[in-house]
This record gives C-alpha cells, structure tokens and sequence, in this order.
C-alpha cells in the first residue's frame, strides 16, 4: 500500500469495532477463570467424598434452547464451572478408571496459551513448528527410541492408524493410491491389543478379519514364535505380513509384550514393527520396568499418549517413526492451497490430520518446569503403588487377583464373598455401588470371561492412603452387598 494511503481511509468508528466482545474487561474474564482453575486444583489435591449430582437448576439450564441473545459471560463461566464440577474429573486423585490423564497443571497453561495463539502447525509456524520437532526429540529421548520424526496427534487410535498407514505403505507399495487392488495384507498382534488396531485394519482397507490376534503366554505377552509362524503361514498362502504391533503396556492388565524378539521376528522377515506404548512406554524411562522395553530402539515406530503416563491433559498423542520419509511416503500431498515452500518441516506431508492445535506446547512446557527426572520418578511412584495395590488385595481373604504381579500399573480383582454364586453379577454391583457413592471411581471389565474391577494408577495426585482407600472401601461395599444379597 503506498504511504498515505491509510490517511484517506476513514477512521473506525464505534460501530466498526470487532463485535464478539465481552461485556465483561478481559482482565476480568481472566481473574474469573483463573479464580475457577485454582480452586479446581485446591479441589484435586486431596481425595473428594462424594460426587456431586446434577441439580435441578443445572438440569434446566442444559435443557435451554439456542440463546438468540447473549448474557454475561462470566455468568457463564460460573455455569461451565458448575457443570464441569459436577462432572467426572479424572486428575482426582482416586479416579482409578480406564487409563486417566491427570491434568498437569504445566499443561493446562500450556492449553490456554496454545489456543490463545492458535498457531497454524499445517504449514511451517516459526518457532511453534521448531518446538513441535524439539519436543519429539526430547519424549523420543525421554523412553530411548530414536525417532526422525514424529506428529502430535489426538491420541492413541489416530497414532496407530498413523503408523499403520506408513507401514501399509512400505508394505505394499502404491495401496495408498490403488487400494489393496485384491493384494491382501494383515496384522499381528496380541489377542490384548487395543482395539484401535483392528480399526486401523479397518480405515486402512487391510480388514478386521485379518488382524492375526495371536495366543499370549502365562504372563500376557504374545508368543513371538506363534507371530513368526502365523507370518509364514500367510506369506505361503499369499497375504503380505503388513506390520507387527507390539503392545507395551495392554489397556486390560498393563503386559508389555516382549519387543526384542518380536524385532528379531520382524528382522527376519522384513516386516514393520510397531509398539503401541500409548498407556505404557513412558515406563521405558523408570528403573523398576525398564527393562521390559528392551528391544524399544529396534522399532519401526511407536505410538506414547502424554494424556496418559506423562500425566498431561487431553490430548496429547504422539506417534515417532524411525524414518521420516516413511511417514512423508504415506501422507505427503501435491495441493494447489498447500505450498511446499519448506520441503523439510511440513509437518502437513506427515500428519493425518490437516489443522491441528499445538499439543507439542504442554509437553514441551512439562519437560521445561519439571525436568525429565521429576516426571520419571512420578511413574516410578505408581509402579510402585500398583504394587502396593497388588499387594493390600492379596492380604484380604475375600478379594481374588486376576493376574500375577502387575507388570506396570493396572491391577484386575474381585471381590469373592463366601455364599455368592453369581461371582460376576456381584462384582458388576460392586462397581455400581462404588460409583454411586463416587468416593473412589473403578470401572468394570473382564479378564478371561471374568467380571473385575480393573483399577490403573497413572495419576501423580495419588496417594498410598488412596490406593488403601480404594482396598478398603471395594472391600466395605462388596461386604455389605453380600450381606444383603438374597
Ligand atoms: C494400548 C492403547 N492403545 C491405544 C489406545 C487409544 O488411545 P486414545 O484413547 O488416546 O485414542 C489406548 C487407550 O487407552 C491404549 O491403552
């Protein structure tokens, strides 16, 4: 524009301003949130009593129809603060449940400014983009993989099918463009991978049917010699072996299975390992299950959720390859709106998704105010309070543990009262009881066709008088249950 040029433009009247402001000052909208924050976090220090219910004025408010006009915005903020305390949070300290985030607080900052600048990661974002790769280097150090590259995704399902499609890719050269054209390929894992495998098989054209769920021995893992043969057996018959998927750290009972022979099998036979650690591999770092991720380095890729183990909040997935072109190879796309100005940092050519929010921050944050250290030693803490946990329900005569001592932090029991035929039905009421009183959350699941409940420790606010709590109030419950059973 030529100078000058702005002087003939007319001056912005009041009208002109931008016209979604808040009738409250910014600052005050701030403090309000901020005020909501830290008492949320007062909140999640200690165990809670209770959950609280929806009361009849949240109940009408969630009924409300589409406001045509606007109210207060902090008025708002009062009420998202009421339905979010009045829902499950999982950073409390006894929300046992599924595998929880727990909502590091570094990494709540690192949200709020992430989506405050809401930097575009499709396309090279200056430094923004710089830490992207800086901090898949650092978790790529962090459990000892050495990664290429790597992209922050919504979690662990988009990681594996992420990684899947590389592998496809290498596989079967051209499917990405041609489909599987009656090639079929397929997919080994343990009969406990994450279900999210099968979905990948499914997205990818490869099939659910042939997802190869193989046989595991006594300690959960994959049998690497019923991998190799259910390979060869599938090479004979014609099906190109796509990828191995060795799961560190199964959602069900937390088994890693046993990497290093799974890369010689793979080594063998040219065939694409890939470890879905997205619950378990931040383990790789601590000094007590380490060692059950040997072979990690030997990987083809491998899939780490931060919202799980390295404790941030949702979400915060990321998927490491080994070699960045397989991922470039997979992904990369020739658009007339994308201009490949920086062949070498576009981040577009190696994530599935095209805009993205920039969860690489909240790692990046965490790794920067705690150190790698600290955060390791907080899942040394859990390891060591599942086996707390292991240990309480092994001392109590009516509990009975599914599995053996827990590899990494889950640990699957029941409650087996004398005089109680239906085992199951039991324990399924167990759980509901627990949940009604919301005192601590557990979720059901089964092991071997059996009901349990199926508590994880992944979060850095619990306590060892939480997890006795948690023994303690399963036992109380189950005991009264039983003594009104019928
Ligand atoms: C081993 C494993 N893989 C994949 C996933 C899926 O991760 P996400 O829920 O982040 O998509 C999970 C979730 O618990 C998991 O435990």
């Amino acid at each position: 524009m030529l100078e000058g040029a702005l002087d003939s433009r007319p001056v912005s009247t009041a009208s002109e301003l931008p016209s979604l402001r808040l009738d409250a000052t910014r600052e005050e909208a701030l403090d309000r949130a901020a005020a909501i924050v830290s008492e949320a976090w007062r909140g999640f220090d200690r165990a809670r009593p209770g959950q609280p219910s929806v009361d009849d004025r949240l109940r009408e408010l969630l009924r409300s129809t589409l406001p045509a006009e606007g109210s207060s915005a902090l008025g708002a903020l009062e009420d998202a603060a009421r339905i979010l305390d009045t829902s499950l949070a999982q950073p409390r300290p006894r929300f046992f449940a599924f595998v929880g985030s727990s909502g590091l607080e570094i990494g709540v900052l690192g949200d709020l400014l992430a989506s405050c600048f809401d930097v575009n990661l499709a396309l090279w974002a200056g430094a923004a983009s710089a830490v992207e790769e800086q901090a898949v280097r650092w978790v790529s150090e962090f459990i000892g993989f050495p990664a290429t590259a790597g992209a922050f995704t919504s979690g662990g399902t988009i990681s594996n099918v992420t990684a899947l499609a590389a592998a496809r890719e290498r596989a079967l050269p051209g499917s990405r463009r041609c489909g599987m054209t009656g090639q079929a390929g397929a997919l080994y894992c343990s009969r406990e991978a994450h279900y999210s495998v099968v979905r990948a098989a499914e997205l990818l054209g490869i099939g659910s049917e042939l997802v190869r769920a193989l046989p595991q021995d006594a300690g959960r893992r994959v049998v690497p010699e019923e991998v190799a043969q259910a390979i060869d057996r599938d090479v004979a018959a014609g099906v190109a072996p796509i990828a191995v998927v060795a799961t560190a750290g199964t959602t069900l009972t937390g088994a890693v299975d046993p990497i290093d022979a799974l890369a010689d099998v793979c080594a063998e036979r040219g065939t694409w390992l890939h470890v879905d650690g997205a619950y378990g591999v931040a383990a790789a770092t601590t000094p007590s299950a380490g060692s059950l991720f040997a072979g990690l380095e030997r990987a083809d890729s491998v899939t780490l959720d931060a919202h799980k183990w390295l404790f941030l909040p949702k979400a915060c997935g990321v998927v490491l390859v080994r070699r960045r072109e397989d991922l470039h190879g997979a992904l990369a796309h020739e658009e007339d709106y994308v201009p490949h100005d920086r062949p070498d940092h576009h981040m577009v050519d190696i994530t599935l998704e095209y805009s993205r929010p920039f969860r690489a921050l909240k790692l990046w944050l965490a790794f920067r105010a705690h150190g790698a250290d600290a955060i390791r030693d907080a899942i040394e803490r859990n390891l060591r309070q599942a086996r707390l946990l292991h240990d309480e329900v092994a001392a109590c005569d009516d509990f009975e543990l599914l599995c053996g001592e827990p590899p990494l932090s889950v640990v699957p029991f029941r409650h087996v009262p004398e005089g109680v035929s239906d085992v199951d039905g039991h324990n399924l009421r167990l759980v509901a009881a627990l949940q009604e009183t919301g005192d601590v959350w557990v979720a059901p699941a089964r092991v071997d066709g059996v009901v349990c409940l199926r508590p994880c420790v992944v979060n850095y606010r619990t306590t060892d008088d939480d997890v006795r709590a948690l023994v303690t109030l399963a036992r109380d419950a189950g005991r009264t249950l039983a003594e009104a059973a019928p």
